[in-house]
């Protein structure tokens, strides 16, 4: 088979390992990510693009012959950066931006689910202009509590769960009044709350086919037991015995492939992964939310775990191959802990020195997120979240003691990570 040059854009820890994924490829000629961080470095050559410029990643991309381009985070898909560069013929893994919309915006995502009678909570969507309308709402037919999200990306900062009609309103306030969400918050969708253990699911799509991939549970919280403010994502771990394989086949029957057919009978097909967060409530899985891209950490426990080849996973996927396509993966359990700096989210120091890197090499995998190399080569901290330590084992248990083996031998100044990542997942197999 024919080898590729491949662009990957993104610099986080989810990046990291997809470029561990894509190195491993027997398609691969030459890795290049833009704009990387010393973990990418060391699998590709990375690059100093500014990514939101998409004339110079088409521009490299035409000079440097690349075959795909594989886009990590969301906002560039939002923004349309697969449909720019394929207009001058080069191939990219992820969706349309009108596919895309199923990530970028909220009220389209509910209204496709409505209209394809796709598990989720029940809803409302209330236009900016009409605040008046939507505050007679919270106070007299809203039944508490209730979630407020901003329609578009917020980065994780556009939903609030509100006990009363007071705590609706302050929030309702501060989603007005806050000028980085009003862009997102154009539209604000007022949810039904659900109760629930929440998953990750995601599945390649080609625009017709379907493929599930893997499932995953993050710790969104800072603190052990779920406590205290959200995060990027504290840890991930994965398969998550929540949903089992009965689970997932109806996942994909219920949820899945009536996206895909959706998408496609809109005639905006999702060629990509389709991330699905799932709430698992009373009544069976219902959709929190749709991600068009990779998660972050959920990417850390599933590039591990992934025994087939992502790269020809990735071009069937842009090709529309899907159906031929036979998913492998390790068995066992994979665990990634990420240790951050003290404070994140809200302030913290950096720049502190990260050792141990040796002890753990050749044992755990570590994909680094804020990292970065001084002029000799040192690693330094360099953000909230620092690095993934990844773990793998027989049982959930067993992956979990190898991720923490890791952790205990890295160290840097202000370190901090949660001691109970996939601890929720244990009581599955204590009956
Ligand atoms: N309808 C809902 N009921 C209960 N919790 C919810 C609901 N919608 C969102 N949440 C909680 O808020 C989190 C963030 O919501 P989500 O829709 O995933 O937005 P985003 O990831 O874009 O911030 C979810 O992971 C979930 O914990
Ligand atoms: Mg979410």
């Amino acid at each position: 088979m024919e080898q590729l040059n491949v662009l990957l854009i993104g610099s986080g820890g989810r990046e990291h390992a997809l470029a561990w994924a894509i190195s491993r490829s027997a398609l691969l000629k030459k890795l290049y990510i833009a704009p990387g961080n010393p973990g990418t470095a060391q699998l590709g050559e990375n690059v100093m693009l500014d990514v939101d410029d998409f004339d110079e990643v088409l521009t490299f991309a035409e000079d440097n012959h690349i075959d795909l381009v594989v886009i990590g985070p969301e906002q560039p898909l939002v923004d349309g950066i697969t449909d720019y560069l394929e207009d001058y013929g080069i191939n990219v893994f992820g969706p349309s931006k009108a596919a895309a919309m199923l990530e970028g915006s909220k009220s389209f995502a509910k209204s496709i689910m409505q209209k394809s009678t796709i598990p989720t909570a029940g809803y409302e969507v209330f236009d900016r202009h009409e605040i008046s309308k939507l505050e007679a709402y919270l106070q007299e037919q809203a039944v508490y509590p209730v979630v407020l999200k901003a329609d578009g990306l917020a980065a994780g900062k556009g939903v609030f769960i509100c006990d009363n009609y007071h705590e609706a309103n302050e929030y309702l306030d501060r989603i007005m009044n806050d000028v980085n969400l009003s862009a997102a918050a154009s539209v604000i969708v007022v949810e039904e709350f659900m109760t629930g253990e929440e998953v990750s699911v995601f599945a390649f799509a080609d625009g017709n086919t379907a493929r599930y991939l893997m499932h995953a549970q993050d710790h969104k919280r800072i603190g052990d037991g779920d406590t205290g403010l959200n995060t990027g994502g504290m840890g991930a771990y994965a398969p998550a015995p929540v949903l089992d394989d009965e689970g997932v086949e109806f996942v994909m029957n219920t949820i899945v492939n009536p996206m895909i057919d959706a998408m496609s009978s809109e005639e905006t097909p999702y060629k990509g992964v389709l991330y699905c967060g799932l709430m698992m409530t009373t009544e069976g899985p219902k959709v929190v939310e749709f991600n068009c891209r990779f998660g972050d950490p959920e990417c850390q426990v599933m590039m591990p775990a992934l025994k087939s080849d992502l790269l020809e996973l990735m071009l069937m996927t842009v090709n529309g191959k899907l159906e031929y396509a036979a998913i492998d993966v390790e068995p066992g359990y994979f665990c990634s802990v990420v240790m951050a700096s003290t404070g994140y989210p809200n302030e913290y120091e950096k720049g502190f020195e990260i050792t141990g890197l040796d002890a753990v090499a050749g044992k755990n995998e570590v994909f680094f997120s804020g990292v970065k190399a001084d002029e000799n080569g040192r690693l330094l901290t360099n953000g909230g979240r620092v690095l993934n330590v990844i773990g793998h084992g027989d049982s959930l248990k067993e992956a979990i003691e190898d991720a923490y083996s890791g952790v205990q031998k890295i160290s840097f100044e202000n370190a901090y990570f949660r001691n109970d990542i996939g601890v929720k997942g244990l009581r599955y197999f204590s009956k």
